[in-house]
């Protein structure tokens, strides 16, 4: 049974997927569980922008699973070039000519029977199932994980067998059963659009209202990972937020490096993000609601080689005039305060400049 604010979920996010959900996708809305299938085995090779150009390129040559079924092998391994992980390929040429051989060419029209196809698994059964013939499965990918843990406040890792399951769960309550293609390419694109891995657009999300994470500042904490050492390349952005000669620091906690280790506000990515004054400004409204921000230095970029990781990252000093809701639980100390506590050595490494030295004491 949904409860309320499941309720709210499913139909915010359903009214902003009719009208203003703006993405375009060429596979988007299409019925052909063929055309879906080769979607969606190419997007779990590569981001969307990437994959456009295989999936326009196979659709091109392959039109239907005929055409794919009767192809050369080395024909379809050279369209697939640059996508790596040649299994996938082998699979989906392996499955192109079953279906053609055995099933007359009719792509299975049940959950269940999808998943009984090599290289098909929960996900794409998922989205097969529920895009071709809306049959009420939810995909659950890192979008849905991401918007779910959001929006929810659940901090299960969704890196575990146990998280997986949990988020699936409440992927399907709180999928539309009456239009689940619809809601789960709902989920999809909001998650890419709006609750976006950084830099989410909060303030203007309009599932703001009820949402956990933005409710509470854990936005940039969530979703959580329980392994993080596969990750080689870590690019950590810390936010020194001072508001009557207070900062705002947190202890770390948790399984992840510096355990127990103090820290500034931090927004972690994958990738390299190049802060400028606008992005602050715009960072800082979407996320806390603060506008026109003092911010006194955003600083070069360091660096720290640990065992299994690269840090990079950069410091933003920002003066608040008042404290954002979302921040006033949190322990705003004086830098005598600061100076008392441990902090890892990327954090040191700028606390020791002499550029900071002017700004924090
Ligand atoms: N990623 C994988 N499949 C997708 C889809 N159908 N829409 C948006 N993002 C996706
Ligand atoms: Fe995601 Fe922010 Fe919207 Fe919450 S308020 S659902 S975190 S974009």
């Amino acid at each position: 049974m949904k409860n309320d604010a499941m309720n709210f979920f499913s139909r915010t996010l359903m009214y902003w997927h009719q009208h203003q959900n703006k993405r375009e996708m060429p596979w988007k809305g299409i019925k052909d569980p063929y055309k879906i299938w080769l979607s969606e085995i190419i997007l779990q090779q590569t981001r969307v922008d990437q994959g456009l150009k295989y999936y326009e390129k196979f659709v091109a040559q392959y039109s239907t699973i005929f055409m794919l079924a009767a192809a050369k092998d080395e024909d379809v391994f050279k369209l697939w070039e640059g996508l790596g992980y040649y299994n996938r390929c082998k699979n989906l040429l392996f499955t192109a000519r079953f279906i053609v051989n055995e099933m007359n060419g009719i792509f299975p029209e049940t959950y269940n029977d999808l998943l009984l196809l090599k290289g098909i698994g929960t996900y794409t059964a998922a989205a097969i199932a529920s895009f071709a013939y809306n049959q009420p499965y939810p995909v659950v990918d890192g979008n849905v994980f991401r918007v779910l843990a959001r929006f929810f406040g659940n901090a299960t890792a969704t890196d575990t067998a146990h998280g997986k399951q949990l988020f699936t769960q409440l992927a399907n309550e709180v999928l539309d059963k009456k239009e689940p293609g619809q809601f789960n390419q709902a989920i999809m694109d909001f998650g890419a659009t709006v609750c976006k891995p950084a830099l989410p657009n909060c303030n203007s999300c309009l599932l703001n209202k009820q949402c956990m994470a933005f409710a509470n500042g854990w936005v940039n904490k969530l979703p959580k990972k329980e392994k993080t050492v596969h990750k080689k390349n870590r690019w950590l952005s810390y936010f020194i937020l001072e508001h009557q000669q207070k900062l705002l620091v947190f202890k770390r906690e948790g399984s992840d490096i510096w355990q127990n280790l103090h820290e500034f506000y931090l927004v972690e990515t994958d990738e390299v993000v190049v802060w400028n004054e606008a992005l602050v400004q715009q960072f800082l409204h979407e996320q806390l609601n603060i506008k026109n921000a003092s911010i006194q230095l955003i600083s070069k970029v360091f660096n720290q080689q640990l065992t299994h990781q690269k840090i990079k990252g950069q410091f933003i000093k920002v003066v608040l005039s008042t404290i954002p809701k979302v921040l006033k639980n949190n322990q705003w100390l004086s830098v005598n305060e600061v100076n008392q506590l441990a902090f890892p050595k990327f954090i040191n490494q700028f606390l020791e400049e002499k550029e900071t030295q002017g700004l924090l004491f």
